[in-house]
């Protein structure tokens, strides 16, 4: 690092310090990352380089002295709780011979031979779990380091985390720390249902699982399709020898523990690890960024110890984003059903990640005057897992002269209306519900959909219609006639019949899908159910104050305004009206009222003593959520529901046959009742 004059360095380092945890928030709290890793690393790099030339301005608070804080801010109902040790984060290097110069640094500070534990560096959020008696007693985020939220609650809905061990040799008490993450599958399943409800989608799977992790929705957080992979065993007076063996021990009393990781007797052979997960990591199912390099005896790592931050035993390999460079060919305006208008980035296309890309999502203004994007740029685009490719930054070196920043439109590209951006909200929107034509089809097709109402009518039928003035507002779908619908270009009898017995059979489409269909803003698939199942009826909805809408967990300040847009609007008012009289559920039919969910569907639980609620009441709930109540214990039961007083009987037969055995309270955390 060049050396600079000490004033400067002064200024830049404070400068770096305020950005560094700026970006920590972003990252940590918000779960919005303005800037990518690397360009965090790069940060972080900077500022230790000048701290280790000037270190009289390396001050105890230093962002590069203590890890970024995932603690939830007020209003959070998760209690914090102090870590037993403390957790830290990992040094990490993009280059070959810092990986040389970690391996000389061990060789000088121990005298015995030593070897490693070469792992994949999971891109997920860091959890650490408490088992005692064998049984799962707490999990905790990293919180600051020191202390962290106790998301216990949440952490028993992610099936791969056993809540009760079996097997040989378990210490009575001990820590395991590890990733939670979003595999890509579910990642994009779930950003697909929130772009649907317009909301604003994850920016990376790591984003989504702690996003998730931090639901106050326990029920929510379920659907969301969480792994887990643990990487750390910690614990007074555990017997093992290696890093290795503790971890083969965990996995043996059933804990999830990486199938990806190899023993290295030299750096050398883990530099080749490293080269073959640098492509082989491209064919697996959920992100990583990075390989981690352990020393593997235990005896040496507590010899090498800490520093302020991170291990002296163990150091992060990070992989470097694939990215391409290619020409801002221009921007094109999106409007969707719900009137949010998307600027979407035409490029010359090029290959990235074995794949062309010729498009990319610019999410809003603000990101768009964050990147300070001109029309001919060369932007930089990456691929992170996201099905949509996204810009990451611009090349100001090859700006050329004639680049001209691009207007975002004042009026909607579709119907001409001036566009209005909402208070809370980055995004630009059309405000002509009634009658921009775009957003009127959207809604139709929306409706249409299989989640929704499921009649066979797709884009082109929607348009046709349309174009004929047949279809306005969502009711007069119920008023086409068999004579409307033979004179649509190329339909026949055949046609319209199978299109009218559709609209019938979406007659009987349970209200919690009628409710998604109406296609109110920011009211996605999860929460129509939500509410549906939370309201009964619409009626019931629409009757519903703002202040017993933000009562609902998971329920905001932007999706309870929009409720009550909908209901206030004389479109809206209207248009559930003439659903209704077209015959449509506008209530949760009795037999849904009583199945509340599937939580338990093909499990049988016994319970045993005395609950908060009588017991008939109890067997009600089970049933209600998909299970099978059962008189006594046996190889079958899932769980012994144990309450006040619970049978000595039950409980050892239990034991016996290692049923895990849950109170109340654990109870209500697995079927999501509060
Ligand atoms: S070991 C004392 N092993 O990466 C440090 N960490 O950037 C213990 N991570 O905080 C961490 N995969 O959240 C370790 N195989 C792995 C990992 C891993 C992912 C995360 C972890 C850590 C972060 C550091």
């Amino acid at each position: 690092m060049a050396k600079i004059g000490k004033a400067a360095a002064k200024e830049r380092i404070d400068f770096l310090k305020k950005e560094l945890e700026r970006q920590n928030y972003n990252y940590y709290v918000l779960n919005q990352p303005a800037i990518t890793d690397f360009e965090f690393d790069l940060l972080m790099g900077e500022l230790q380089g000048l701290e280790k030339l000037y270190p009289e301005f390396a001050t105890e608070d230093s962002p590069t002295r203590h890890v970024g804080s995932d603690l939830s801010g007020a209003g959070s109902d998760f209690v914090q709780v102090p870590h037993r040790y403390p957790m830290l984060s990992l040094g990490n290097t993009y280059a070959r011979e810092e990986l040389y110069e970690f391996d000389n640094r061990i060789r000088k500070a121990v005298s015995t031979p030593y070897s490693f534990s070469c792992e994949l560096k999971f891109d997920g959020t860091a959890i650490c779990l408490t088992y005692r008696d064998g049984r799962l007693l707490r999990a905790l985020t990293r919180g600051d380091g020191t202390k962290g939220d106790d998301v216990t609650r949440n952490v028993v809905n992610i099936p791969a985390i056993p809540r009760q061990l079996h097997g040989e040799g378990i210490p009575e008490e001990f820590e395991i720390r590890g990733e939670i993450y979003m595999p890509y599958a579910a990642f994009d399943r779930l950003n697909a249902a929130r772009t649907e409800a317009e909301l604003e989608p994850f920016a990376n799977p790591r984003n989504a699982a702690s996003g998730s992790l931090k639901l106050q929705n326990p029920a929510e957080m379920r659907t969301r399709g969480l792994d887990c992979v643990l990487y750390h065993l910690l614990g007074e007076n555990l017997p093992f020898k290696t890093h290795i063996e503790a971890l083969e021990a965990a996995r043996s009393w059933g804990l999830p523990i990486s199938e990806y990781s190899r023993h290295a007797g030299t750096i050398e052979e883990a530099v080749a690890y490293i080269d073959e997960w640098d492509t082989r990591r491209k064919t697996l199912p959920f992100a990583t960024d990075g390989i981690v390099i352990k020393v593997n005896e235990l005896e040496l790592q507590r010899q090498l110890g800490f520093t302020a931050k991170s291990p002296r035993w163990a150091t992060a390999w990070k992989f470097k984003p694939e990215q391409a460079l290619t020409p801002l060919l221009s921007i094109d305006y999106q409007v969707g059903r719900t009137g949010a208008v998307t600027p979407v980035a035409n490029l010359e296309p090029v290959q990235l990640s074995g794949t062309v890309v010729k498009r990319a999502s610019l999410h809003n203004k603000d990101q768009m005057d964050l990147l300070d994007i001109h029309i001919g740029d060369y932007v930089y685009v990456e691929k992170g897992g996201e099905i949509i490719p996204k810009i990451t930054g611009v090349e100001l070196s090859k700006r050329p002269a004639d680049a001209r920043r691009p207007e975002f439109p004042a009026c909607c590209p579709d119907c001409g209306t001036p566009l209005v951006r909402d208070e809370d909200e980055a995004r630009h929107y059309c405000p002509n519900r009634e009658s921009c034509p775009v957003q009127i089809k959207g809604r139709f097709i929306h409706f249409a959909g299989r989640k929704a109402m499921d009649i066979l009518a797709g884009e082109a039928t929607i348009e046709a219609l349309y174009n004929k003035g047949y279809i306005h507002t969502l009711p007069d779908l119920y008023t086409l006639t068999r004579e409307q619908l033979v004179s649509l270009d190329g339909w026949q009898d055949k046609s319209a019949d199978n299109f009218l017995a559709s609209l019938q059979a979406s007659r009987s489409v349970p209200f919690e899908r009628v409710l998604y269909a109406l296609g109110i803003r920011h009211i996605g698939e999860q929460t129509a159910k939500m509410l549906a199942r939370h309201f009964g009826s619409i009626d019931a909805l629409a009757a519903a104050s703002r202040e017993e809408l933000l009562q609902i967990e998971d329920i905001g300040e932007i999706v309870a305004d929009s409720i009550l847009a909908y209901f206030a609007s004389e479109a809206g008012r209207d248009t559930v009206r003439r659903l209704r009289e077209a015959g449509l559920q506008m209530a949760v039919s009795e037999d849904a009222q009583q199945r509340l969910s599937d939580t338990l569907a093909g499990k049988t639980v016994v319970i045993s003593g005395n609950f908060s609620i009588s017991r008939e009441a109890m067997k009600g709930l089970i049933e209600a959520h998909g299970g099978k109540n059962a008189g006594s214990v046996s190889g079958k039961t899932a769980w012994l529901l144990a309450g006040e007083k619970a049978g000595p009987e039950k409980l050892r037969k239990a034991e016996k046959l290692g049923i895990p055995v849950i109170d109340e309270a654990q109870f209500y955390q697995i079927i999501g009742k509060e």
